[in-house]
Order: structure tokens, then sequence, then C-alpha cells
């Protein structure tokens, strides 16, 4: 008999009424930015193959309802908001906040009263809205207080074009760090990059991994890269999607930075990449950190995605390297490394013909973990409660 492990193995898909799918929703996932939509207006929202309507109302209260009108389906979004209504573009049968059709013309009355369509809850913190799309009541949603306050959270979203779960071993793939990114702004040790950036060397990692470990949590588990030198960097992973990193300097002042990322698909092979980044500085030194260019925030980066993109396919597709000489200064953009490896996987990866080794204990720790909680939707028993404690120490394992 198979075990769990060996039968519930499709991490790939999350659309309606898939293993992965409910596991995914059995928690509170981010949905938009808090600053992609003001008071008074609405934008369609798609997540794990579903469409939504992400509104404000006129007094800037956020709500989330399905993607389209029950009359003849068409988008909701592109309706008018009244107070916390919205109503459709198409022939005008308006909605409540909880997806009740109140107002309909030239139909009978009670008509309207039949007619509903689903919402959703949603709370905004951090600079991104959550939403609960699960079954029955909404487990609480986990709170950062370390980032509540007396520091910088920048909230970033990015659409990546390839399945979310390449995305969700690489992030607990350390190994491929010393690889995909050792020419670039994100990891300079001195033995494997040549890369002397005076600015970016502010505490690197200086030595090579030689061991990994992983160990299941209370909130998911915890993982550990252990360097020749003796240092041990600590990072964390929330289930099912969550990572908590440290990552690097972009000066001394602001120094090394906490960073949580939650990977929530579009659809099958597609994926918002929500960021947070999370600089330790308070009053003028986060009016500087905010101005600097770097900061994840700041111009261009929607611009500069779409380029990365470009540019990783046409070496994907042979005719560019991944070097300054083809590709400029981006050849050190971790972005642009990190798509050309998982992008260079396929659209979805063929997980039938790896070759997994020990150096990959913490992805198939991850897999392990989804595997079980996915075995117990299936047979349908209770999934473990996860909880995230608050705080948890994350370091960069720098001396
Ligand atoms: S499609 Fe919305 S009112 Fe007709
Ligand atoms: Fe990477």
């Amino acid at each position: 008999m198979l075990s769990a492990v060996e039968r519930y193995t499709d991490y790939a898909h999350t659309g309606p009424g898939t293993l992965g799918g409910k596991l995914m929703r059995s928690v509170w996932q981010p949905v938009a930015l808090s600053d992609s939509v003001e008071a008074g207006r609405a934008i369609p929202v798609q997540v794990m193959g579903e469409e939504f309507t992400f509104y404000r109302g006129e007094t800037g209260t956020p709500h989330l309802v399905a993607g389209r009108c029950a009359h003849r389906n068409t988008q909701l979004s592109v309706g008018w908001i009244e107070g916390d209504c919205i109503r459709c573009f198409y022939h005008g049968w308006k909605y409540d906040e909880h997806g009740q059709c109140v107002e309909q013309a030239v139909e009978n009355p009670g008509f309207a009263s039949k007619v509903s369509i689903p919402s959703y809850p949603v709370q905004e913190y951090l600079g991104l809205v959550f939403a609960y799309l699960g079954e029955g009541d909404p487990p609480p949603m986990p709170r950062y207080p370390e980032f509540e306050s007396g520091c910088v959270v920048d909230a970033v979203m990015m659409d990546v074009p390839y399945n979310f779960y390449q995305n969700m071993e690489n992030s607990v793939d350390t190994l491929h760090v010393s690889w995909v990114h050792r020419k670039s702004n994100f990891y300079s040790d001195s033995r494997l990059s040549d890369f002397k950036g005076d600015e970016k060397k502010v505490g690197t990692l200086e030595g090579s991994i030689v061991e990994f470990s992983a160990d299941e949590t209370e909130y998911g588990f915890i993982f550990r890269d252990i360097y020749d030198n003796g240092s041990v960097r600590v990072s964390h992973f929330e289930m099912p999607n969550t990572l908590h990193i440290k990552v690097w300097p972009v000066d001394a002042e602001s120094g090394w930075r906490d960073f949580v990322a939650w990977k929530v698909p579009i659809d099958d092979q597609s994926y918002h990449n929500f960021n947070l980044t999370i600089a330790h500085v308070d009053g003028a030194a986060a009016d500087r950190y905010r101005a600097h260019p770097q900061n994840p925030r700041n111009s261009g980066r929607g611009a500069q995605w779409l380029e990365i993109q470009r540019l990783g396919n046409e070496i994907l597709a042979g005719r560019s390297r991944l070097t300054v000489e083809d590709v400029g200064e981006l050849a050190k953009s971790v972005n642009l490394q990190d798509y050309v490896a998982q992008r260079g996987q396929g659209l979805i990866v063929d997980r039938v013909h790896e070759r997994l080794g020990q150096s990959d204990k913490i992805v198939i720790l991850l897999r392990k973990l989804w595997s079980r909680e996915m075995a117990k939707i299936a047979n349908g028993e209770p999934l473990k409660r996860w909880h995230w404690p608050g705080h948890l120490e994350v370091t960069t394992g720098a001396h």
C-alpha cells in the first residue's frame, strides 16, 4: 500500500475541488495589495483558478465578492460602487457586500431576494488584503507584531508565469543560492563570486553551505543552512505557502531585512508572489531607506520585471546568455537568475523524472507535509492547525 507521500503528490494543482486547493484555502491568503484599489473602485482578482471582484465601498471598506454577475455573467469589476454595494455595468443589478442582490430593474418584486453571489471575509494587514476562501469559519489570521511598528514594511506583488510550487520549493532550497546567485547582488561569497560591489558586500555570508537541516514545528518547519565556517542561517516556512527569511542589506544603515513571502497561484501556470520586506529602521533613517533606489517599492520595478521575463525567455531559448556581456547589469539580478532556473523547469515541472538526493531534504520535508495534509483532506480527517507564535528568530548566518 502506498504511503501518503507516494500517493498524494499533486502539489501543482490548486483549482476548486483539488486537494492542494483545499489545503491552500484552509488558511487566509493574500489576494491583493492594499494600495491597488482606492475607495469607490473595483478590480478583478484571480486566485487559484477562481475569479473574484475586490472593491472598496465609498468610505474605503474592503470587500471581496464573486467575479461575475449572477444575471448573465459579465465581469462585475467594471460596475459602479454605491455605498458598500456594487452595481453591475450590464443591466444594473446591485449587490451588497455580502453578495446579496438588493436591486434589479424591470424585474418581478421578490426576484432580487432569491439571487446572491459568493462573498468572502477580508482583512487588511501590513499593506496586503487577505481573504479566507475556504469552507466554514475562518481560522485566526497569523499576526506579526514585530512588523507592526518601529520599522518600514514594503508590500509588493509580482506575477510570475509558471507553477507556484516551483517557487515554493526554490524558497527552501538554499543550495541554489550558491549556484544560481553566485554572481549576484544577493550573495557575494568571496569564494564563489567575482562580484565585489562594495555597498552590497555589507553583511554577506562568508562561507559555503556544507549541510542542511529541517524540523517540523507548530507553524510548518524551521530550516537551517550550516556553513563551513560554523555559522548557521535560520529560516522558517509557515504552512502551507509562506516563507520567512532574512534578505541582504541595501546599505549598512538599514541592515539585513526580514522578508515574508506568500506564493499564491493565479492559475496552475502562474502565481502572485506577495512579498513583505521589513527594514528595522525608524525616524530619519526610515525616510532615507524609503528613498533608497533599491527600496522594493521604488520606481521601475514593474517595467524591470517585464524586461526580466523577456530576457529570461531569450536565455532559455538559447539566444542570449546570463552574462553581463549579453544582458548587462541585469545578469546580477536575483529575479532574472531565479526566473531562468525555475521557468527552466517548465510551466509545471514533471516531478516523475527527478533524481532527488540528500541535498533536497528540505524540499522533501515540504512535500511530505503537503502530502500528509492532502491525505487527511482525501480521508475527511482534520488538518493540523498551524500556529505562528508571533515572533521567531530569523538569521543570516553571518558572524
Ligand atoms: S449581467 Fe449583470 S445585470 Fe445583467
Ligand atoms: Fe533564488
